[in-house]
């Protein structure tokens, strides 16, 4: 274990993706995956990453709603990954060792262009999974402007392909969103929080064993990693030097396992104004900010009349979340530091608007559907934990096959310890609420006894989203209207160890008219 001296290091800024020409109007893009050394600390030796452009994160693909963009995601990564791959489940023995293949997480894409598990490809297409069906993605973006972000899903191994470094920003504009005035510019800054942990040779660590070791399997996967060093936009602890002026900030929480429950010190109040699929009616005042993996928080924070001040981003989330182990606050207990250091360049003309964009609620009244879903954990046949939605697995047969353009309330049902962020693909839903159950009743009998009333998600859960997080304990209700496009997508939690063995299920929008 290394520890490394914090906030010595300024943020990097991922710089923004140009196309490669346009087609017509139609930007296209090719990105290509390759393995490249990059100095994550200054006290480090550089590090092997995997990266999209040889970049760790990827760079900023940055488009305008309802503009139609192509991208070439090529595989140029080596045969042999640099994480131990664990090949016990899933039939993954028989697999290429190394594929990729490419989500862009919070899009409503078609199914051919949505990055399916099985639609992996590796080195120049050479071997291709069962659902790969083409080399260019085709992305609509018909969509209000948000933050999404794209990100490995590699069937079995996206756990360690996204921990090399195979994660990006991807951010649509809208009209409505220019409207409003936002800071922008040099003063609107992408945040990608992610933990790791560090050989003292620079190169990452990643477990290759659980606790206590199984000897039958070596590599074996683990229940969640969690690593002890915190990372924002591929710097340890970096620090960010503001002017005495508000700025926007695109957070994501781009870590495998870990959650942060984030708060300034000194204290500084700020303003959520944006979920996962875009903005929320009227900003939030926060002091304290909860995000688990995948879920992204748009965010104004105002360092007016703070000339000369710091202010220390802390995590105080304890992992497995929320009930695990407590951070250490000297360590995992810290994000990045800012400081209002820079003379203002001009005056601050940009706004904090009291009101945002409508968010229109689903109407409940058209739901003809309610799925209760339960989280469960089982042992496998080598005394490994591993998960499951709704007691099934990824081969399973489909079992929610939704209709284009239905409204469906899904329940979800968490007996457990855990908070899982729980994430579908193609479509953005909204939060119902939460509500407690006795679950020694539930474990015994499979029946939900409610022990209290149902409560509303928090104000800075009440908008477009594309992952919740499903409490202990409860019963979280989210309802979702499924479409525009027919097919094969994910659902999944979105803890990356999770994920990958084997709380993913496929579930199947068909169309309207069909007839089963
Ligand atoms: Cu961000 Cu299916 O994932
Ligand atoms: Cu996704
Ligand atoms: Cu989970």
């Amino acid at each position: 274990m290394v520890t490394l001296e914090k906030f010595l290091d300024p943020l990097p800024i991922p710089a923004i993706l140009q196309p490669k020409y346009r087609n017509k109007k139609e930007p296209y893009y090719e990105v290509r995956m390759r393995p490249a050394y990059q100095c994550l600390h200054s006290k480090l030796p550089a590090t092997l990453i995997w990266g999209y452009e040889g970049k760790y994160p990827g760079p900023v693909i940055n488009v305008r709603r309802d503009e139609k963009v192509l991208i070439k995601w090529e595989n140029h990564l080596p045969e042999k990954h640099f994480l131990p791959v664990d090949k016990s489940f899933h039939g993954l023995s028989d697999l290429p060792e190394v594929r990729s293949v490419v989500h862009v997480h919070g899009a409503r894409v078609r199914p051919e262009s949505d990055g399916h598990p099985e639609a992996w490809f590796t080195k120049e297409f050479a071997q291709t999974g069962p659902f790969f069906s083409r080399k260019v993605y085709w992305y609509p973006n018909r969509q209000p402007a948000t933050a999404l972000w794209y990100h490995d899903h590699a069937i079995g191994i996206t756990r360690l392909n996204v921990y090399a470094g195979l994660a990006g920003f991807y951010i649509i504009r809208d009209s409505m969103e220019r409207k409003l005035n936002l800071p922008q510019g040099n003063y609107e800054i992408p945040l990608l929080i992610q933990d790791r942990s560090f050989n003292p040779d620079g190169s990452l660590f990643y477990p290759r064993q659980t606790e206590p070791p199984n000897p039958q399997i070596d590599p074996c996967i683990t229940p969640g990693v969690d690593g002890d060093t915190i990372l924002v936009n591929g710097k340890v602890w970096p620090y960010l030097e503001v002017e005495p002026r508000k700025y926007r900030f695109r957070v994501l929480n781009g870590s495998n396992h870990r959650f942060y429950r984030m708060k300034f010190e000194p204290r500084l109040p700020f303003y959520q104004i944006g979920t996962d699929g875009g903005l929320l009616p009227a900003p939030v005042k926060l002091e304290e900010l909860i995000l688990a993996p995948s879920e992204r928080a748009d965010l104004i924070i105002n360092f007016a009349y703070l000339a000369g001040k710091s202010f220390i981003l802390r995590n105080d989330a304890p992992s497995p979340f929320p009930n695990g182990t407590p951070v250490d606050p000297e360590t995992t207990g810290q994000i990045m530091e800012f400081r209002v250091v820079l003379p203002l360049q001009q005056e601050d003309k940009s706004s904090l608007p009291d009101q945002l964009l409508p968010v229109p609620r689903l109407d409940q009244g058209l739901v003809k559907v309610q799925r209760d879903l339960s989280l469960v954990v089982q042992r496998d046949e080598f005394g490994r934990l591993f998960f499951l939605l709704d007691g099934k697995g990824w081969h399973d047969p489909v079992t929610e096959k939704p209709r284009r353009g239905e409204v469906e309330i899904w329940n979800i049902i968490n007996p457990g310890f855990v908070s899982h962020p729980i994430h579908l693909h193609q479509v953005q839903f909204q939060i119902l609420n939460r509500q407690p159950f006795d679950v020694g009743h539930f474990t015994r009998t499979g029946e939900v006894v409610f022990t209290g009333p149902p409560e509303l998600p928090d104000p800075n859960e009440q908008g477009w989203k594309d992952t919740v997080r499903s409490t202990p304990g409860e019963v979280t209700r989210i309802i979702i209207q499924f479409g525009p496009y027919t097919g094969q997508y994910p659902w999944h939690c979105h803890l990356l160890e999770h994920e990958d063995y084997d709380m993913m299920r496929p579930f199947t929008v068909v169309s309207k008219k069909c007839k089963k």
